[in-house]
């Protein structure tokens, strides 16, 4: 029985939940909306330890299309150190770095895989900024699907590395991520190609709807304050008001009208929070990005006037942060929660201290930071900062004299 169809974002024509992804009539992205009504909480006392506790509200009819690598209910850190040092008393974090290829990209990946299975695909394929390549690759190696990776030259060697690994045919684009999402849409459409991130995108972003349900669940089905979310396209930033909205309409959830929710972005592409402070919904792209954080380098954010719109839904605010700022923060977060980001978490936190700064945050409202990529993915932004180890011979002596 199919329990879920799709619907156009802008003119909400309906269609039946096939292998489509733009509306027929106003070109509109289209959205999964789910026949499921629940009269008790599920998920309550559900002994399952990854993101498909959350079945009921996840686009997949057949549970046997599932292809899950372990991903998701990953730890909400309360987290009193760097809190205690930013004066909040109540400021979580939200670690999706230690996923099972270490970004927050398992949760879209693996639902947009295992759909690329309902509908009988052989292959598929995503553009990225980096994880997605991973998350996608490692999704179709468990799948037993082929996988077709399109991303910039330039991103970092590990995640180039860890994707190839997974058996993935990549293809580096000497240009950047707009232009590889272009070459992958155009690939996809005349190879009937399942790209996770753009043919398969309705699907897809149901899967970082998640990080709102664990949020809620993990904190014992209560509404936070506030909300800080690194932004690339904006697909995650808006999933996750989508998964608050859903909760609250099966009644999981009281009143999430008073979220307060932030998009953080990088200084050298931050096209959104500059729509966001020129009051505009209108994005302009960012031709050529140019900041460390390169998972987050999205010149032409995809889901962009859509942030816009979530941001003034709910009580919303958007900053960007500088290269010093960013790696600051990374090494705060390290030194404080023991938690190792990329940039993007950088990001995050960086904007989180700025909205400190600027008295945005109560000291006890409860606010949620989201890290979303793992420190050992993108090493080289802190090779050249962080102090190099001292070398010494095995001896106990030597050793003290030169101890700090
Ligand atoms: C680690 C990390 N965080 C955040 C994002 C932003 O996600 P979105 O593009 O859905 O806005 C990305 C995108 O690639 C990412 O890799
Ligand atoms: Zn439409």
């Amino acid at each position: 029985m199919q329990k879920i169809f799709l619907e156009c974002r802008e003119c909400k024509t309906t269609y039946s939940a096939d292998f489509k992804y733009v509306c027929e009539s106003c070109f509109g992205p289209l959205d999964v909306k789910y026949d499921t009504s629940f009269t008790k909480n599920l998920f309550e006392n559900r002994n399952v330890d990854t993101y498909w506790k959350y079945f009921e509200l996840l686009p997949i009819v057949d549970k046997s299309n599932i292809v899950d690598i372990g991903s998701g209910l990953t730890p909400l850190i309360k987290a009193t150190n760097l809190g205690a040092e930013l004066g909040l008393n109540n400021l979580y974090i939200k670690n999706d770095s230690v996923n099972t290829t270490f970004s927050f990209k398992d949760r879209p990946a693996g639902v947009a895989v295992s759909k690329a299975k309902e509908f009988n695909l052989s292959t598929v394929g995503c553009a990225s900024t980096g994880n997605l390549a991973s998350a996608t690759a490692a999704h179709a190696a468990k799948g037993r699907l082929k996988c077709l990776i399109f991303a910039p030259k330039n991103i970092e060697q590990p995640k180039i590395t860890q994707a190839i690994s997974y058996g993935a045919e990549y293809i580096a684009i000497d240009g950047t991520y707009d232009d590889s999402n272009r070459i992958a849409a155009q690939i996809g459409d005349q190879h009937k190609i399942g790209v996770v991130n753009i043919n398969l995108r309705s699907y897809y972003t149901e899967g970082s709807k998640t990080l709102a349900f664990e949020v809620a669940d993990q904190l014992g089905w209560d509404v936070p304050d506030h909300l800080v979310i690194p932004v690339g396209s904006g697909a995650m930033l808006n999933s996750i008001c989508k998964g608050f909205e859903e909760l609250e309409n099966i009644s999981l959830l009281k009143d999430t009208s008073n979220i307060h929710i932030a998009a953080a972005q990088p200084y050298g592409c931050a096209p959104i929070v500059n729509a966001f402070k020129n009051k505009t919904n209108t994005i302009k792209p960012i031709e050529y990005p140019d900041t460390i954080a390169k998972s987050l380098a999205i010149g032409d954010p995809g889901d962009g006037r859509y942030v816009i719109k979530r941001l003034s839904q709910y009580h919303g605010y958007a900053e960007d942060c500088n290269n010093n700022e960013i790696i600051d923060s990374i090494i705060l977060l390290a030194k404080t929660e023991g938690i190792f980001t990329e940039p993007a978490g950088g990001v995050s936190i960086a904007v989180l201290r700025k909205m400190v700064e600027n008295k945005m945050i109560d000291k006890n409202d409860q606010t949620i930071c989201f890290i979303t990529g793992n420190g050992l993915k993108s090493p080289d932004s802190l090779f050249d900062i962080i102090p190099k180890p001292k070398i010494a011979q095995p001896n106990i002596e030597k050793i003290l004299s030169i101890m700090r």
